[in-house]
């Protein structure tokens, strides 16, 4: 296979132009057999309700090449049954987990040459969405859905990649309401979470740590990974929480966490506790794992890592995970699945 020219150990994660992506429209009750297209633009009636009633879910995975030339993807079925959750959150039609899985397939099949050569460090990160197509002006469903799956090759979510970043716990801004849409994948908790977002960074943090909307005395998540830190007693510890996102990854480092002796907890997690914890991290498909140096709440920081390292345990879980994702380590779970040519 003859790779694109590109730079791989230096890619940004950002949108790079790929061959292909795969559009299927559900219509008078049922999904068609999708389309491969080199449009990157979407013909759309300007009254979809994506556009006026934010009908949007999204998901994200990442495909890489092994040692022996395969691509595999990590846990694929989930993320196909986080996009049924989503859609029926918001009333949309879901695409079922084969075609879901189909379309995500057919999209990396035709990008092949996307797909970062193995050692390189970057993936090739797969975006499947579902939108409300059909034209609408009261506020209610759409009778018509899309469902797409884009691909572009990615390097390191945080640009630091496996380096301890800062983060501040943001108060005045919620991400999500309880009995909301905290727990689903759908693009209006990211709409609500941008300007706290940006305004981290011109302050020069990673990003945000959100507290529940509730009380404001619990961790929530970050705006795109969920929060684990390990305690000095050795514990993994999550926030258990209704209006984050159910990661996979972080389901994924419960079971790898408890491989290496660290006794996972998913429980709510006090505010208060930041000040005791061993380390910290975020951690998603995106993000990976990204150890987390300093959390600046209020007028206080906490430091994780003095000497500018992660710590011991993100690093193996950091490790562990990786090496299964790309095929370097066996997977005694059955969470890697080649993708069929
Ligand atoms: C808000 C939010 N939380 C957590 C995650 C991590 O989820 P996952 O591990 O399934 O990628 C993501 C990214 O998908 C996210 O956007």
């Amino acid at each position: 296979m003859i790779k694109a020219d590109m730079d791989w150990p230096n890619l940004a994660f950002g949108y790079y132009k790929t061959d292909q992506n795969i559009r299927f429209t559900w219509r008078n009750g049922s999904w068609d057999n999708g389309v491969l297209t080199s449009d990157e633009t979407l013909p759309l009636h300007m009254a979809a309700t994506c556009l006026h009633y934010g009908q949007e879910c999204f998901e994200g995975l990442k495909a890489y090449e092994t040692k022996n030339g395969d691509v595999v993807v990590f846990r694929i079925e989930e993320n196909a049954r986080r996009m049924i959750r989503s859609c029926k959150k918001i009333l949309m039609e879901p695409p079922p987990e084969e075609l879901f899985i189909d379309g995500c397939f057919r999209a990396i099949n035709a990008n092949r040459k996307y797909v970062p050569p193995y050692g390189t460090g970057a993936s090739l990160y797969v975006r499947p969405f579902t939108i409300g197509s059909g034209a609408e002006v009261g506020v209610k469903p759409a009778s018509e859905y899309m469902f797409i799956v884009l691909v572009t090759p990615v390097g390191p979510y945080f640009k630091t990649g496996f380096k301890p970043v800062d983060m501040i716990i943001e108060e005045k801004v919620d991400r999500a309401a309880p009995l909301g849409v905290g727990d689903v994948k759908v693009g209006g908790n990211y709409a609500a979470s941008l300007r706290a977002g940006v305004a981290a960074r011109k302050k020069g943090y990673a990003d945000v740590l959100y507290l529940d909307a509730k009380e404001k005395k619990y961790m929530d998540e970050s705006g795109p990974a969920n929060f684990f830190a390990i305690t000095k007693q050795g514990q993994y510890v999550t926030p258990d929480s209704e209006t984050i996102l159910p990661s996979i990854i972080n389901m994924s480092l419960i079971t790898l966490a408890e491989e290496l002796g660290l006794r996972p907890e998913r429980r709510p997690v006090e505010v208060e506790e930041i000040f005791e914890f061993a380390e910290a991290g975020c951690c998603g498909t995106a993000a990976v794992i990204t150890p987390i140096g300093s959390i600046t709440y209020r007028d206080r920081k906490v430091e994780y890592c003095k000497d500018g390292q992660p710590g011991r345990y993100c690093t193996e879980l950091y490790q562990r995970l990786i090496a299964i994702q790309t095929g370097d380590a066996p997977d005694p779970y059955g969470w890697v699945r080649v993708v069929p040519k």
